[in-house]
């Protein structure tokens, strides 16, 4: 099978999975059970738990309680987009190929939304210690899943993004904000895939920096896709940073130095996952393939 057909099964794969968790459309609170299920089933990459599943591979140990981190991490970046749209945030319209969840849904619903993916997730997660022989693992995971979400994760980098809004940043910052806002999701994923993998602790180290090397390079894409892109291909609106005043890679170095930096984060991540004694060629290829990526 080529790569693209081994990822397109490996997505469906997924999508099924997630589709598992999600509530039924019934009862009062219907409207929420909407527009939680509305933004998730919008599409998306999937990116976050494909990492997860591919590092838990690349060591080896073969568990159930796996799944339902996967639904969990795609539910908490689900929520970070429903938030980062809000007109008080990003202003966008526009997401994964259809109108944003506060545009249908008014702006209300979409805070509401965001937050019940947001902890739904962690109900979701905590459904792993049902059926396994690990729990210690589980707990551990849960650890990781809201550390990397909070004040020392993604909601610590865009409290910055926000702030520095309108303003110049200078390098060191912007690598900060970027690191939270956008790695630490991909470092949750890949930590929580090595953990239940079997990993040891210098193992699930190494993978925490490989994730923080490839959110880097995939926010600095993000920015450039921003600018050098179409709404057609990116299912979201292009001249967003520049609407909303942001300092981004290509305002402060130039489109040029800022493909420099995506392939040279992508290389050392890489490079770092090759040093390991296992391996999971399909985890390299996609982290080769997320230097390139259209969208
Ligand atoms: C978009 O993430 C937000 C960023 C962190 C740059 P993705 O590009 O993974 O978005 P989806 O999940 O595919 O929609
Ligand atoms: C957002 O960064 C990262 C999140 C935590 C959601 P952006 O604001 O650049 O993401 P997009 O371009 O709207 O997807
Ligand atoms: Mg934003
Ligand atoms: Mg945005
Ligand atoms: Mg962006």
């Amino acid at each position: 099978m080529s790569f693209k057909d081994e990822m397109k099964a490996k997505v469906e794969e997924i999508e099924k999975q997630i589709r598992s968790f999600l509530p039924g459309e019934k009862g009062f609170q219907k409207t929420i059970f909407e527009a939680m299920n509305y933004s998730v089933l919008a599409g998306g990459k999937r990116l976050r738990p494909l990492l997860m599943q591919e590092s838990c591979r690349l060591f080896g140990r073969e568990g159930k309680e796996i799944v339902p981190f996967l639904a969990a991490i795609e539910m908490i970046h689900t929520s970070s987009l429903v938030h980062d749209d809000l007109p008080a945030m990003d202003a966008d319209e526009y997401r994964r190929g259809r109108k944003t969840t506060w545009v249908v849904y008014g702006e209300d619903m979409a805070i509401l939304a965001g937050d019940a993916l947001m902890i739904y997730a962690f109900e979701t997660a905590a459904r792993a210690f049902r059926d396994t022989d690990r729990p210690d693992l589980v707990g551990r995971c849960i650890g990781i899943l809201a550390e990397k979400t909070g004040i020392y994760g993604m909601i610590g980098g865009q409290t910055v993004d926000v702030e520095m809004t309108g303003k110049p940043v200078p390098e060191d910052k912007l690598d900060f904000i970027y690191r939270l806002k956008t790695g630490a999701l991909l470092e949750a994923s890949m930590m929580i895939g090595a953990v239940l993998g079997g990993a040891t602790e210098e193992q699930i180290s190494l993978m925490e920096q490989v994730a923080s090397d490839v959110g880097l390079a995939f926010q600095i894409q993000d920015d450039i896709l921003d600018v050098t892109s179409t709404s057609e291909v990116l299912g979201k609106p292009v001249g967003s940073d520049e609407k909303n005043e942001k300092t981004t890679y290509v305002t402060l170095k130039g489109l040029a130095e800022a493909r420099e930096k995506v392939e040279f984060y992508s290389r050392r991540a890489a490079a770092a996952l090759e040093s390991l004694p296992v391996r999971n060629e399909f985890l390299e290829e996609l982290l080769l393939m997320l230097m390139t990526r259209e969208k």
